[in-house]
């Protein structure tokens, strides 16, 4: 980092969730590995009254709380000197002209600034307009940031409209819109996998590829999110975007350069040719009731009794392009499903040498799995023969640990992001084109499935049959999520 420059941070919303959970652990951790220079200054603003010292020690005691490891006094102290708080009415436009001197005050020399918005999206649009109003805004320079965390509008129209006030104060180049997926660290080696090896690179199209699965499970129920969730549900909350982003990357040519724009160029072509063939058969709408271990979503706080919204989708979708024309993509998302697990999974095409009949198709065809979370790794499912006289065949897999190879210290997503914000690196965020492009789809998906009832599965299982149904229509079956050979053997040693 520049030194010289220095830099602010202010986070709106900083008595949240969010920012207790997730931004200020992930401070402590640059703070640790040295990554916020001399003059970073933190203003954590946000509407209750507070002192700086109040907030200071709030944010100690959850950094205590959240990170990953017990941070370290020292470094702890060194980071919050530089949190000072800023009390601030949204709509209040003298506020925002008081928190502009305050950062003046805060900071001896023109330098870098970042406003990071961690409020509901209700108030984007109302914090842009109070922003520019009073100066802080600065279209055009790359030097004054703004973030938006997810959701980024609720639908097409609501998402072109945020986007069109945004655009009138900030330049594309100025905003960086979150999707933590793209910053887990499995997510950001695909690109590695993919076009740094050419064991991979050349089988990675419908000439080899038979299907594609992804499958991102969540065993967490709504956490008290009723509010929010009633409104998005599975398919706005998690299939619009981090598996829209998933599946970009897995399906995208190689980018020109590494740049944030080839990249995003690479994406954004895959998701103008995304499409679902016929939305009432190739999608599957689910809910959670009553299980083992958890109420129904019905019966959570808030939620009412005859809510229809989707705590559960799947889909089929293809990309319909000269690499991937065929090749199914099955997609899937849940709350309260039986375990927490995110994994692509490439089913390969079985030999055209058909010496073994037995290995041309279910089980025995050969997968590349990425195991995103938890238990991170790649793993290749591959058939051999089984030792004795005869020709007995058995899949087997070799297994990539990434925790056992690199050590348990990847970066938390959030650390990452908030290192590239200040970097000014744009690769891991949401171009709005990408956005919009994912919303159109979404919009008729949820279009067509809005009166529908879902599903029903019990909390607990791997979701509602009619989703196997969706793919084993097709002869093919949904993977179930497995943990990792090399996790097993872990739990196994902690245990003795
Ligand atoms: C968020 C969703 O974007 O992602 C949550 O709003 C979800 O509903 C969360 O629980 C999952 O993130 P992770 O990193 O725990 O897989």
């Amino acid at each position: 980092m520049n030194k010289e420059k220095g830099c602010v941070l202010a986070i709106f919303g900083a008595t949240g969730d969010l920012t207790h959970k997730k931004l200020l652990p992930a401070l402590y951790f640059l703070e640790l590995e040295k990554q916020l220079d001399e003059g970073f200054t933190i203003v954590a603003v946000a509407r209750r009254p507070r002192t700086t010292e109040e907030f200071r020690k709030e944010a100690a005691a959850s950094i205590q709380k959240f990170s990953k490891y017990k941070p370290r006094e020292d470094i702890l102290s060194r980071l919050l000197q530089r949190i000072h708080y800023h009390q601030l009415e949204f709509n209040q436009q003298q506020d925002y002209t008081n928190l502009r001197k305050r950062i003046s005050e805060l900071t001896t020399r023109r330098c870098r600034q970042i406003f990071y918005l961690a409020v509901p999206p209700e108030h984007f649009e109302g914090i842009v307009q109070n922003m520019e109003a009073a100066k802080l805004a600065d279209k055009g320079n790359k030097d004054v940031r703004i973030v938006f965390e997810k959701p980024f509008g609720n639908n097409l129209r609501s998402a072109q409209e945020l986007n069109k006030t945004i655009r009138k104060v900030f330049d594309e180049s100025q905003i960086y819109r979150i999707d933590h997926y793209l910053a887990k660290e499995l997510v950001q080696s695909l690109l590695v996998l993919r076009f740094g090896n050419s064991i991979f690179e050349p089988l990675w199209n419908n000439k080899y590829i038979e299907h594609v699965q992804i499958t991102v499970a969540e065993s967490i129920g709504i956490e008290g999110r009723a509010g929010y969730y009633e409104k998005a549900g599975a398919l706005k909350d998690i299939v619009q975007n981090h598996i829209m982003q998933l599946l970009s990357l897995v399906a995208m040519q190689a980018p020109k350069k590494l740049t944030a724009d080839d990249i995003r160029d690479e994406k954004v072509k895959v998701l103008q040719k995304l499409s679902i063939r016929n939305i009432a058969q190739d999608g599957v709408k689910g809910q959670y009731g009553n299980g083992k271990e958890a109420v129904a979503y019905r019966e959570e706080k808030n939620v009412p009794p005859d809510s229809k919204t989707d705590t559960y989708f799947a889909l089929k979708v293809f990309v319909n392009n000269a690499t991937w024309n065929s090749v199914p993509f099955y997609i899937r998302t849940g709350k309260r499903l039986k375990e927490r697990a995110t994994e692509i999974i490439l089913v390969y095409k079985p030999s055209i040498i058909r010496l073994f009949p037995e290995v041309q198709d279910g089980e025995k065809l050969n997968r590349l799995t990425v195991r995103v979370q938890p238990d991170e790794g790649i793993s290749l499912t591959f058939n051999t023969k089984v030792p004795g006289n005869k020709i007995l065949i058995e899949p087997v897999t070799m297994d990539f640990c990434h925790e056992c190879t690199f050590g348990p210290k990847s970066a938390e997503a959030y650390e990452r992001l908030l290192y590239d914000i200040i970097q000014g690196d744009q690769t891991l965020f949401t171009r709005w084109d990408e956005v919009e492009l994912s919303w159109k789809l979404v919009d008729r998906i949820a279009a067509a499935f809005k009166d529908k009832a879902p599903a029903m599965y019990p909390a607990g299982s791997w979701g509602p049959k009619e989703a196997d149904m969706l793919i084993e229509r097709d002869g093919r079956k949904w993977v179930v999520p497995e943990k990792p050979r090399y996790a097993q053997m872990q739990v196994n040693h902690e245990g003795h």
